[in-house]
């Protein structure tokens, strides 16, 4: 599982599909960037933007701005040096015929560097051309695994938009791409923090032992961002919280917390895993989708993606529960929401109260973002002459423990795995059809009802009606524990209001 240095990177040549894209700038060449930076890409390394109008100092420029606004600024060098591995193809990626000049370009390059390129194909385009692109890229051959280089694909989240067109998609895809080539993406299983939570499950002894029914109440999972959809709008008004997050990173983030220990640490077995633990998952009940899923829209949603009648949720919370014996009877709490008060990832692990002395109880929190860490809240005696006890957090931040430099990227991680050909932190078919048949119910339920979602102010934490959902357990939403790492942490406050 470990990336492997540059030198024993295979050569390669990067297509993306959508070059000039948000998630290729954003996301994409500021990961390339970080690579180069490292020195971690193939010694052989070249990529090919597609494109349909645009150029290469344009794309540049813009991730040249991306890059200084992220954290890690700008070096003109090595972006000059990322510049010069990019060509952009000009090309309407819909139409076979371009795929031949494609092809000769990938042909010329070999010739050129001597060598047999991998070829990994990255579509970073709309779903709804995915099946033309994969179509035409069969025809002109470039799916053909030739004398030892690999052709791979890799697609993003979400894959489909429901069961029935994942199920489309993956039978098409299979009819191109073997399983082994296809790569299908869910970023956050490359985060560095989601990978440490099976470490800290598994490497703990103290941990795996009380992880289940007999002393978790109940988890929450929360993925909250303050950001809108407005760079977004066409791409999000087609989609909603649901499949844009629950069905891929919630619900992978749930599989890392409560599968079992996958040995040996084989891509195979992790995914195994994952899939029982979505086998284990009961699907939503069709007739108790509104008791148990709370979907809200901030105010000005519809504004922003000029829809004035626009149904889509930007905002889901849901209860979920495992039927198998470590976990039968533990509610899970998800919940995901656009444009809200706090911007964090976190899981809390929130302990029964075994004492039956009311104390507050004792909390796990896996901060996959920002602040990345783990703390647990303790109680502890306060100093002084009186008995009074009080909580207190102990914790493990990343960027104390560990030097920030050494800390991987879910996409540098996602880029080098898709080198080496390691899927371990991919999502299978399987996976992706089991968390599909998850949430169909609220997919068939939200058709079959389509309501305008609960409106919620924007910079608030969702809407109000989420907190029955959560009431019901006799608990609250807790809030982002991401300024524990600061030097005077408030542990003693951790719920949070919506108004
Ligand atoms: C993407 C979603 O997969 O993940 C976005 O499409 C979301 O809507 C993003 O904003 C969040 O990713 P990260 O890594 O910034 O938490």
């Amino acid at each position: 599982m470990e990336p492997n240095t540059t030198n024993t990177l295979p050569p390669t040549v990067l297509v993306i599909f959508g070059a000039t894209g948000n998630l290729s700038t954003k996301k994409i060449f500021p990961a390339l960037y970080r690579l180069l930076e490292l020195g971690r890409l193939p010694e052989q390394f070249h990529i090919v933007g597609i494109i349909r109008n645009s150029n290469i100092d344009a794309l540049f420029q813009e991730l040249e701005i991306t890059l200084l606004r992220q954290t890690h600024g700008c070096d003109t060098d090595i972006l000059a040096r990322l510049k010069g591995m990019t060509s952009l193809f000009t090309m309407d990626s819909t139409l076979e015929a371009d795929y031949l000049r494609l092809e000769s370009l990938l042909d010329d390059m070999d010739a050129t560097y001597g060598a047999k390129h991998n070829r990994l194909y990255y579509l970073a385009i709309p779903p709804a051309i995915f099946k033309s692109v994969l179509t035409c890229l069969a025809s002109a051959g470039l799916n053909h695994e030739e004398d030892g280089a690999a052709r791979r694909i890799l697609v993003e989240k979400p894959f489909g938009t429901d069961l029935a067109s994942a199920r489309e998609l993956v039978e098409m895809m299979s009819t191109h791409f073997t399983e082994t080539q296809t790569f299908r993406i869910d970023h956050y299983l490359a985060k560095e923090t989601a990978q440490n939570i099976l470490v800290f499950r598994f490497n703990n002894p103290v941990i795996e032992g009380i992880w289940g029914r007999h002393f978790i109440d109940h988890i929450q999972i929360t993925s909250a961002e303050t950001q809108g959809v407005a760079d977004r709008a066409a791409f999000y008004d087609g989609m909603g919280a649901l499949r844009d997050i629950v069905q891929s990173h919630l619900l992978q983030l749930m599989a890392l917390t409560m599968m079992e220990v996958p040995f040996p640490l084989t891509a195979a077995n992790m995914h195994a895993e994952r899939l029982q633990l979505f086998r284990s998952i009961a699907p939503v009940k069709a007739n108790h989708v509104d008791e148990v899923v709370v979907r809200g829209q901030y105010d000005d949603y519809r504004t922003q993606v000029a829809n004035p009648d626009s149904l889509i949720e930007t905002y889901v919370a849901l209860k979920l529960e495992v039927i198998n014996t470590r976990w039968g009877g533990v509610p899970i709490l998800l919940r995901t929401g656009k444009a809200l008060a706090d911007s964090f990832t976190e899981i809390s692990v929130v302990f029964k109260d075994r004492s039956r002395r009311n104390a507050p109880d004792n909390l796990l929190t896996l901060r996959i973002q920002p602040n990345e860490g783990v703390s647990m809240r303790l109680m502890a005696k306060k100093p002084g002459l009186s008995s009074d006890i009080e909580p207190v957090a102990m914790n493990f931040c990343y960027d104390t423990s560990f030097a920030k430099s050494t800390q991987a990227a879910a996409y540098e991680r996602v880029l080098i795995d898709a080198m080496q050909g390691d899927q371990t932190l991919f999502a299978t078919s399987a996976e992706v059809l089991a968390a599909w048949e998850i949430l169909q119910p609220v997919i068939d339920a939200w058709r079959a009802s389509p309501e305008r979602p609960f409106v919620y102010q924007k910079g608030t934490m969702g809407p109000i009606e989420a907190d029955a959902l959560i009431e019901e357990f006799g608990t609250t939403w807790l809030s982002g524990l991401k300024h524990i790492c600061s030097v005077h942490p408030d542990t003693s406050q951790h719920t949070e209001t919506n108004t």
